[in-house]
């Protein structure tokens, strides 16, 4: 037999590229210091920036993420079971950046920031994941707001309109209503469900006490509201890098929805078209931010002002940047972040606040005066703003609102003087009774979203002088009445401004309505 060389060559050359090929290379290091959620880690010399770590522990392994790189260590924070995790155990680099669960089998499930169930439905049997902490969509991809976000709140909706796609912050002391605005709009968005403009919707509460989590979790589940919703939940007692990462989750949750709308005719599996639009609560920003200030003093690194590290700026932007309007190309889906900010005292001016005020469109700005007065929601409408919404208001309400708000602030400048007692003339008087009965009229209970045309009919009655004389203790019974007037017997002219969409075009015909309500209104 005549042996070939360069055959006998070849197959040598080929078993050692595929024995070469075979080899799993991981980098491998040792935990040389842990308490607190965090790990000092010796060795992973090529880790990345953010890099998933695998903590292989006694008890299993835990995961963890790259926050330092140093010189020769990285500084790590542990998500799970962090006492788990003890000095000279084995870290590996995954070589992947962190990913949590998302789809359809999300809706309706209370999670943690790692996408685990926390209720007792069972596993979320995701089969998509995405990337948690990702770059915002550039300008290029995205189109300008356009379409309103009704949050059923009259106070919102007429004067600091919010559109889908927009970042509207709520700011407030603690117990001023903060958290029942943003209730109220995940409850109002039940009439879009199932339809093209349906809006999933992800609250994110973090560093709340387990059991106000689970009150406002059976408040949705009461108003049918769990349907389209996601909790992503890292209460007070979860360690500080959970609570830093939650908003982070939950927006990677929201974006597989938006991103949905590039599929033509996605479909939810009941059927119904898969919702592109998502609002995303993220209640509240400043105890995240004090679990980050928490977990990078562990870490070392430099305290600034208010002892929070230099980039804490940044912590907030690029989350709120993600929340976009996508260009058509793109499918036009969105994104629109409410994120909740609690003030000391009412003092916006401090660090984090100031920050995040910067970066929103706007804020609604709650006060603990008004809310002990009895106005509630506790909206101050003289300091809130809404920089984009105006664009994305539906016709009437762009038409009524702008008399709306000329009437307060009237009232407002007219009030501290009238508290004088000094005599007034008619039209001084006059100017007050109205502001008065539209302060009246702005209240609303909680979990109590009204339509936005119920709520154009409301105040286009009471900016028509129709509310004038009835008491200002009667007015929300007025109002009450007329939208029921206006749903049975008056309901031609309600559909006629429904399909219209103009007051100038109905208005004859709506403001004949209100009156002939008006004629069979009796105060109790
Ligand atoms: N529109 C409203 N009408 C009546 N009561 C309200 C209204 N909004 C809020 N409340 C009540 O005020 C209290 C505080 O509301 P909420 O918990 O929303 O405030 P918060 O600012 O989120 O508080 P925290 O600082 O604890 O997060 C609650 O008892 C709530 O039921
Ligand atoms: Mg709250």
């Amino acid at each position: 037999m005549k042996i070939r060389t360069d055959e006998i060559a070849s197959v040598i050359k080929r078993e050692i590229e595929q024995f070469s090929s075979q080899l799993e290379v991981s980098e491998v290091g040792r935990v040389v210091e842990v308490g607190d959620g965090i790990a000092r880690i010796y060795g992973l010399s090529k880790a990345m920036a953010g890099e998933l770590l695998e903590f292989q522990t006694a008890e299993g392994s835990v995961m963890g993420q790259v926050f330092n790189l140093e010189l020769d260590t990285v500084g790590a924070v542990i998500y799970g079971d962090y006492l788990a995790v003890k000095e000279g155990d084995l870290v590996k680099g995954t070589g992947r950046l962190m990913e949590v669960p998302v789809g359809e089998g999300m809706l309706g499930r209370v999670v943690n920031p790692l996408g685990e169930p926390l209720d007792d439905k069972g596993p979320t049997n995701a089969t998509e994941f995405r990337k948690v902490d990702i770059i915002a969509p550039g300008i290029a991809e995205r189109q300008p707001v356009t379409q309103p976000l009704q949050t059923g709140i009259k106070a919102v909706d007429s004067m600091i309109p919010i559109g889908r796609g927009q970042r509207e912050l709520i700011i407030g002391d603690r117990k001023t209503g903060k958290t029942a605005v943003a209730l109220d709009t995940i409850i109002n968005q039940k009439q879009f469900w199932g339809t093209p403009d349906a809006v999933v919707c992800i609250y994110v509460a973090v560093g709340q006490k387990e059991s106000t989590v689970a009150a406002t979790v059976e408040t949705l589940r009461k108003n049918g509201a769990m349907d389209y919703t996601i909790i992503v939940n890292a209460g007070s007692s979860d360690p500080a890098p959970m609570q830093y990462v939650a908003p982070y989750s939950g927006t990677a949750m929201g974006e597989y929805f938006m991103w949905s709308g590039k599929t033509a005719g996605a479909k939810l599996s009941g059927g119904a078209p898969m919702p592109k639009h998502v609002l995303c609560i993220y209640d509240d920003l400043s105890k995240q931010a004090v679990a980050y200030r928490q977990l990078s003093l562990l870490l070392k690194r430099p305290p600034g002002r208010e002892a929070y590290p230099g980039d804490v700026f940044y912590l907030h932007s690029r989350l709120l940047e993600r929340a976009t309007k996508l260009s058509d190309d793109n499918g036009g889906g969105s994104m629109t972040s409410l994120p909740i900010i609690e003030t000391q005292e009412g003092d916006v001016s401090a660090y984090i606040p100031t920050n995040v005020i910067s970066i929103t469109d706007g804020q609604i700005y709650l006060e603990p005066e008004l809310f002990f007065a009895g106005v509630r929601p506790a909206i101050n409408v003289g300091i809130s703003v809404s920089r984009v919404g105006g664009n994305a208001q539906i016709k009437p309400m762009k038409q009524i609102a702008g008399s709306l708000r000329l009437d307060l602030a009237a009232y407002r400048e007219l009030e501290a003087f009238a508290q004088l007692g000094t005599e007034l003339d008619k039209a001084t008087q006059r100017q007050l009774d109205r502001g008065a009965r539209m302060v009246e009229l702005l209240k609303q209970p909680q979990y109590v979203p009204m339509h936005v045309l119920d709520q154009v009919i409301a105040i286009f009655a009471a900016s028509k002088g129709l509310m004038d004389d009835i008491p200002v203790s009667a007015v929300r019974e007025f109002e009450a009445g007329l939208a029921a007037y206006l749903s049975g017997v008056g309901k031609a002219a309600r559909d006629a401004l429904a399909e219209k969409k103009d007051i100038k075009a109905v208005e004859k015909q709506l403001l004949d309505a209100c009156h002939a309500f008006k004629s069979t209104f009796k105060v109790k």
